[in-house]
């Protein structure tokens, strides 16, 4: 039997990289997928490729750092299947490694809209849902920046997103309903492409990578698919609350 068979997942920003890595292993492990991700183009395409693998999936357009999107996507959702077993927040943008005396307002808050935000309105209104039922597992996609080795706004929401894991473990445990999250380490995808490292901060870049050995091996998407997988099965079903870091060993040693 497949791992997931039959059930129902949202992952956000599926279109690409780590979360497209996710929709396609989910596919293969019996679940229906609903991508959510702003590039109608990007979305198609995924589902037509998946779709030709045999996989069930539909994409929703939308951007989850705003709120009314984000209600869309879960009202959408139980419309056409009628629950939700599993939720990944994987959409998320970079920070270029800004530091706050460099940051302007409007820079922290559009990374914090996205990589924070998103996450608070996505559990909040999946959890409605998943309350009703007695069950689910969401996965938040955090990052190893989560421990302050990223830009300020980056590090500050990836943070934000580990401490509402726990949060949201904590109020559920025992009920069915389960969170935990996958923190990635450098990880090839359009996110930290040769084209988005030329805007990096090259100096705060250097800061930070003293504080961890990136001479190690990357992770690849499907490496991050594996351990969200693990999250969303009954593989973890008595594991709640809990931060794995997917990186190679690029901060554990550190
Ligand atoms: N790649 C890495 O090295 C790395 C490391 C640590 C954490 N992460 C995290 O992994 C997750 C996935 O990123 P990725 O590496 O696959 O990058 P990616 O750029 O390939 O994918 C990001 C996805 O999020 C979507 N997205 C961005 N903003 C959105 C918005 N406002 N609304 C809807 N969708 C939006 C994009 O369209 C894309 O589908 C992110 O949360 C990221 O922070 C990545």
């Amino acid at each position: 039997m497949a791992r997931l068979d039959g059930k129902i997942a949202i992952i956000t920003g599926g279109n690409s990289g780590i979360g497209r890595a996710t929709a396609k292993l989910f596919c293969k492990e019996g679940a229906k997928v609903i991508i959510a991700a702003r590039r109608t183009e990007k979305n198609q395409e995924t589902v037509r490729e998946i779709t030709a693998e045999g996989g069930t999936i539909v994409d929703i357009q939308a951007d989850v750092s705003k709120m009314e999107d984000c209600k869309r996507i879960v009202e959408e959702t139980i419309k056409k299947f009628e629950r939700i077993d599993i939720l990944v927040n994987n959409a998320g943008m970079a920070d270029r490694h800004i530091p706050i005396n460099l940051c302007a307002e409007e820079w922290y808050e559009k990374v914090v809209r996205v990589d924070q935000f998103s996450v608070f309105y996505m559990c909040k209104y999946v959890l409605e849902h998943m309350e009703k039922q007695g069950s689910g597992s969401i996965v938040n996609v955090s990052s190893i920046g989560s421990q302050g080795i990223a830009g300020i706004a980056y590090s500050a929401a990836k943070a934000a997103v580990n401490s509402m894991t726990r949060n949201i473990a904590i109020q559920y445990a025992g009920t069915g309903i389960r969170c935990n999250a996958v923190a990635p380490g450098p990880t090839p995808t359009e996110l930290n492409s040769p084209e988005q490292f030329k805007l990096f901060n090259k100096e705060f870049a250097a800061v930070c990578g003293r504080h961890i050995d990136l001479t190690l091996p990357e992770a690849q998407p499907e490496d991050q698919a594996e351990a969200i997988l693990f999250f969303a099965s009954d593989a973890s079903k008595a594991i709640t609350g809990q931060i794995l870091y997917v990186d190679n060993g690029v901060l554990v040693i550190c």
